[in-house]
């Protein structure tokens, strides 16, 4: 298999344990093995009898269920569980695709979205987001991209890097788009549970047709990045049997320990859930409050969901902006390079804590 290097993955790989002010996650803020058996009583004594040997492939059936308990119409047996969600994505992409398929992206996207479906020999389309459309893709350009070689949408909301969130119209209609023509909707739905309004959540996509595969993990609103779980959830059987017939020839199954913490985590979501959405509003203001004292600096959009922005740098080239201040204040930010941007601007996490010294870190460099 030939496939180009994933940019984002590299960079981090640089610089994320080498700099003291990662301002650039998108994961919120994680937490000890210790603090999260502490959320139940009996957990630790019950995670040290945790035996290490194989698990089950598609997933304990705990967790199957304690995933499926983030849907309505998607069961424990329609979900198959990946170390990680970029297994998944790899997965489902050489499960679902063949050479000479096409496929549209909502662009700019993680890479390996994009990038997995072009190494197979797919034909990829962007779906094009614009900043000076608030981020917002076009119904009509999706309309126009699809081709009768489409095999597959892929969307993402809330949205990396951006921080767009669609409009509960919008995503109905795509999925609408999706069964007229016969193709797969790959929802990318890791950054769920990550919004700013509870009445902003979007259904997801394996609750609303069986043409849509909706992806989860632990990494991102939940924090907990380190287990490495991730998920399919569809109603499509025959294609979560195509996606567990190739794990076999990657992970087989998830880590014991992992699954036993994920669980747990799922069933005091709630808590995590607080936490982390009060730390992302917190920060949320602190930017705006960075944004608003250096309008000839930055040009900001307030991201609409989810812990991550996609600001533009004004008067200066992003990589070597960000490159110094890096080497001058230990602060990492991440080019939008990296997602093939050619705008200048740059990705901003924020849900993690510690982002108030950051900033203040980054606004000292800027003067
Ligand atoms: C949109 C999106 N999908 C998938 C992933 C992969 O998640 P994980 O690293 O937990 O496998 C990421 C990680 O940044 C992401 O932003």
């Amino acid at each position: 298999m030939k496939i180009p290097p994933f940019l984002l993955e590299r960079y981090f790989a640089s610089h994320e344990f080498n700099v003291r002010h990662l301002l650039c996650a998108s994961d919120c803020e994680s937490m000890s093995v210790g603090e999260l058996l502490a959320l139940e009583p009996g957990a630790e004594e019950r995670f040290s009898r945790q035996r290490l040997g194989y698990t089950e492939s598609p997933g304990s059936p705990a967790l199957r269920q304690a995933i499926a308990g983030l849907y309505v119409g998607t069961g424990s047996e329609q979900v198959l569980v990946h170390s990680g969600a970029e297994e998944a994505i790899f997965l489902f992409m050489h499960a679902a695709l063949q050479p000479g398929d096409h496929l549209v992206v909502q662009s700019p996207c993680y890479q390996s979205l994009a990038e997995v479906a072009r190494s197979i020999g797919c034909a990829v389309d962007p779906w094009p987001m614009r900043e000076q459309e608030g981020w917002a893709p076009d119904l009509a350009e999706l309309r126009r991209l699809l081709r009768p070689q489409t095999r597959a949408v892929v969307v993402n909301s809330p949205h990396n890097p951006t921080g767009f969130h669609m409009p509960l119209a919008m995503f109905r209609e795509v999925v609408r788009l999706a069964e007229e023509r016969g193709l797969l909707l790959f929802s990318d739905e890791v950054y769920r549970e990550a919004e700013y309004r509870e009445k902003d959540r979007l259904p997801a996509a394996c609750d609303l047709s069986q043409s849509c595969v909706s992806l989860g993990v632990m990494s991102k609103s939940y924090g907990l990045a380190g287990l490495r779980i991730g998920w399919l959830a569809t109603r499509n059987t025959r294609l979560l049997e195509a996606v567990a017939a190739l794990k076999d020839y990657t992970t087989i199954c998830s880590p014991a320990p992992s699954e036993f913490l994920a669980e747990l985590a799922l069933r005091h979501r709630q808590s995590l859930l607080r936490r982390n959405l009060g730390l992302i509003r917190d920060n949320l203001q602190v930017l705006d409050g960075l944004f608003e004292r250096h309008p000839e600096r930055f040009s900001w959009r307030r991201p609409l969901a989810g812990p991550v922005a996609f600001p533009r740098l004004k008067g200066a080239e992003v990589e070597s902006f960000c490159d110094r201040l890096r080497e001058s204040s230990g602060v990492l930010l991440l080019p939008g390079s990296v997602f093939g941007d050619r705008d200048n601007h740059f990705r901003i996490g924020f849900g993690r804590a510690g982002l108030p010294e950051a900033v203040a870190r980054l606004e000292k460099a800027l003067r």
